[in-house]
């Protein structure tokens, strides 16, 4: 496995354009040997151009691609030591489930001895061991899948394995058991893994760290966690989590600076301390910190219900908050209170300040 840094790599498919219009603008990033990370976005954002730069499919229009310090930017995909997953499998119909899983091994010049180690090994792991003799051909699409994962994870030399939308073909019941499957297999044999999907739910469940794009821009990178509590952006906070976060408008006492911000009329503290001149100022708290409360106390507010979403083990309370929406997700248990008007706490921890859309600081 490999450090992969792409250094000022941008691209537009159209010569000329101007760089507001690249599919991909010049970006700089770091991905760590043996981490799996997870591109996510939605469709067009250039997901793929971003992967297929680093496969070789795609020459960029500018900038280098460096493996563990070797620049590859000129190389052919051949030459970069690269395992991919596609969309739809990429598998021999004539050959068995074991020759399939066999062949990259052998295109390399291993011994049968090793190879056969090597494959029992990766069908184990994919459940595929009590299969190995049947033709690929018999086999259905999501079984067809797991032997192009099989495929890209035969090699353990490999730089980097990348994957673009690979679950995208499986039957929703499977995916999630094969989601795990690829995370115990990743963490098992350490490849460093590049993962596209346009699911934030894929994204977090698997990747040790998300990119989140838009428009041929990294958004923000960070872990699942950092995503999910300290959003960079309005954009990354709306993209990430179900329902998405909320973001309010605020008022300011003082014009300038400091953390005396209304909502609603009524004071609203926070952990921050920020200075928002003129800016147009928004917080926000994701619904999963929302609460409804029985007694007013710091940061409570008045609130009355609009609807109820059901989401499972979860219901989402959708609210006004003074002309202002706001969810809640709560759990099931907690029930539909029974007023329409009620209190809610903001703890102020969970209150992050945005101003232009951007998170205004750090803790
Ligand atoms: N071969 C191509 N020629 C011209 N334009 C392209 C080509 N491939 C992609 N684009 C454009 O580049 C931009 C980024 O596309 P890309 O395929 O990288 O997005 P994506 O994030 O993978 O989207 P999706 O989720 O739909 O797969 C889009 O505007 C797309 O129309
Ligand atoms: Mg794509």
């Amino acid at each position: 496995m490999a450090q992969v840094d792409i250094i000022d790599v941008g691209h537009s498919y159209t010569p000329d354009a101007e760089e507001e219009r690249w599919a991909l603008k010049p970006l700089r990033l770091t991905f760590e040997a043996g981490k799996t990370y997870a591109l996510v976005g939605p469709s067009g954002c250039g997901k793929t151009t971003l992967l297929n730069i680093l496969s070789g499919l795609v020459t960029p229009s500018q900038g280098r691609v460096v493996f563990d310090g070797l620049d590859v930017t000129r190389l052919p995909t051949k030459a970069r030591n690269i395992a991919q997953v596609f969309q739809f499998p990429v598998i021999y119909n004539s050959m068995t489930v074991y020759e399939n899983l066999a062949f990259p091994l052998q295109c390399r010049g291993w011994d049968r001895a090793r190879i056969d180690v090597k494959v029992r090994q990766v069908a184990k792991a994919l459940d595929l061991d009590d299969r190995l003799r049947q033709p690929a051909r018999r086999l259905t699409a999501d079984d067809k899948q797991l032997i192009s994962l099989g495929r890209g994870l035969v090699r353990d030399d490999v730089a980097a394995l990348l994957m673009d939308e690979p679950l995208t073909v499986i039957d929703p019941q499977l995916k999630f058991m094969l989601r795990r499957k690829i995370r115990e297999i990743t963490e098992q044999f350490r490849p460093t893994v590049i993962y596209v999907t346009h699911d934030q739910y894929e994204a977090m469940s698997f990747a040790q760290e998300v990119l989140v794009m838009k428009d041929g821009r990294v958004m923000q990178q960070g872990t699942p966690e950092q995503l999910f509590e300290a959003p960079a952006s309005t954009y990354v906070g709306y993209f990430i989590g179900s329902p998405a976060m909320n973001f309010l408008s605020v008022g300011q006492d003082h014009g300038g600076f400091t953390g005396d911000f209304t909502l609603g009329g009524r004071a609203l503290a926070m952990a921050w301390d920020i200075r928002t001149s003129g800016a147009q100022a928004q917080v926000g708290i994701r619904p999963e910190y929302v609460k409804v409360v029985p007694e007013p106390g710091v940061n409570t507010f008045p609130v009355r219900l609009r609807g109820v979403q059901d989401h499972g083990p979860q219901r989402v309370l959708e609210m006004d908050l003074a002309g202002q929406l706001i969810k809640a997700k709560v759990p099931r248990e907690d029930g539909v209170p029974g007023a329409k008007e009620f209190l809610i706490h903001l703890p102020r921890t969970k209150v992050l300040p945005y101003v232009d859309g951007h998170l205004a600081t750090v803790p």
